[in-house]
Order: C-alpha cells, then structure tokens, then sequence
C-alpha cells in the first residue's frame, strides 16, 4: 500500500465530516447532487439493499443512505479508499458492507440491488496529465474514458432488481450519449434522465418492470 505525502483532511459533505488523503480522489462538492437524486430513488425503489460502485472515501453513498436509509453495499478496488470509507461510515454511524476489489470479482452471482450508484473513473487516458492532483486509478477510463463505465454497466445488468434504479455518473462533452448508446445494446435496461453539470453527468438507467 502506498504511503501518504500529507496527513489526511476532513470535509464537510452536506453535513458529512469526510476524511480522506492524497491517495484517494478529493470529494468534490457537485457530487452531492447524485446522492440526493440517489436518495429520491431509493424513495420509490422496491425493497432491497444500495450497491455503490467505486465509492472512494465513500461519501456519494453515505449521504444517499443518510437521506433515504436502506442497506449499503461499497465496492472499490483501492484498499486506501476502502480504509477512508469504513472510517468515514463508522463516524456517520451508518453500517456498511464493503467489498474491497475489483466490482466484477467481489459480488456473488445471486446479489441483487434495489439501486446502485456508480461512479467511475472517466478521464480519457491521454487527459490524465490535466488533473495532476488526483491519484490516477481514481480517473483513468481508458482509452475513451469509458472502460470502467461499461464495467458498471454490466455489472448493473447483472445485479439490478425490476423496477430498480442505476444512477452513473460520467464525464461531460458527450459521454452522457456515449452511455446511452451502450445502454441501448442492453435488452431491458433504459434510460430514463440525463442531468448535466458543469464538471460531469449523471444518468438514470432503470430495468423496466413489464
Ligand atoms: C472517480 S473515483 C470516485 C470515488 C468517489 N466516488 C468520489 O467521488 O471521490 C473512482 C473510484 O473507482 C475505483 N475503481 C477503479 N477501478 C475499479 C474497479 N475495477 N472496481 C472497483 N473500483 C474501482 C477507484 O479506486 C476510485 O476510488
């Protein structure tokens, strides 16, 4: 595990106090928006548990479940993220199970989410060099930007309920399309709305009951 160059800052996140280090992404404060939209789903969603996808220090999730409580399930590939996130839970008081590793090897095949949340790495590799500050596993989609993107995606066909909800988070400049369009290739998977933001987008995907 890689060592921090400073010792770890505190945020406030809407009433969250959010720790976190040099090695994991810096909570930024528009994001606050996909937990609140997140929670009006879980407010409708069919009974069953949260999947967060690439929760970093997870404050997306823990506002959501804050805001609307239901079961949290965390994924993330980065010990340190994971170390940040149990923290971060345990001083909200909000119990969390957190799966430490990559999202297509820590689920079992029968888990099922009423709602997931997802945020994945989005910058096209070749722009990694513009955001110096952030590790570069927490931002590197690949060659489009979009390779974490399709794994959440499928990860969201394997696990969502009928009637449940997926908010994904992307990148903006038309990955929000980008998105839809691999949606389409999913039989009954659909999106619902897109809401665009200066520093990225968020999209509704819902498995349609009937
Ligand atoms: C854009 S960051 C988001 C973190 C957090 N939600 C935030 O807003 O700061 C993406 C996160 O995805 C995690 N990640 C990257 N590849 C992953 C994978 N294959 N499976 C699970 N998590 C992954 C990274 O460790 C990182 O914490």
């Amino acid at each position: 595990m890689s060592t921090a160059t400073e010792a770890p800052r505190s945020v406030d996140f809407q009433g969250l106090q959010i720790e976190y280090d040099d090695r994991v992404l810096t909570p930024r404060p528009w994001t606050a928006a996909q937990s609140v939209w997140a929670a009006e789903l879980i407010g409708v969603a069919p009974p069953g548990p949260v999947l967060e996808l690439c929760s970093g220090a997870g404050h997306i999730g823990l506002l959501a479940v804050t805001l609307a409580p239901r079961r949290l399930v965390c994924v993330d590939a980065d010990p340190v993220a994971c170390g940040y996130l149990r923290r971060n839970a345990g001083r909200a008081g909000i119990r969390v199970d957190v799966r430490e590793g990559p999202m297509d090897q820590v689920l079992t095949s029968d888990e099922r989410f009423a709602v997931v949340i997802a945020d994945p790495p989005w910058v096209p590799t070749d722009d990694v060099t513009r955001f110096p500050e952030d590790p570069v596993t927490a931002i590197n989609g690949g060659a489009d930007g979009l390779d974490l993107v399709r794994g959440c995606l499928d990860v969201i066909d394997r696990h969502l309920i009928l009637a449940g909800s997926a908010l994904v988070q992307v990148g903006p400049d038309g990955q929000a399309d980008r998105l839809a369009e691999l949606v389409a290739g999913h039989d009954d998977l659909t999106v619902i709305e897109v809401r665009e933001f200066e520093r990225g987008a968020l999209v509704q995907i819902d498995r349609l009951a009937g």
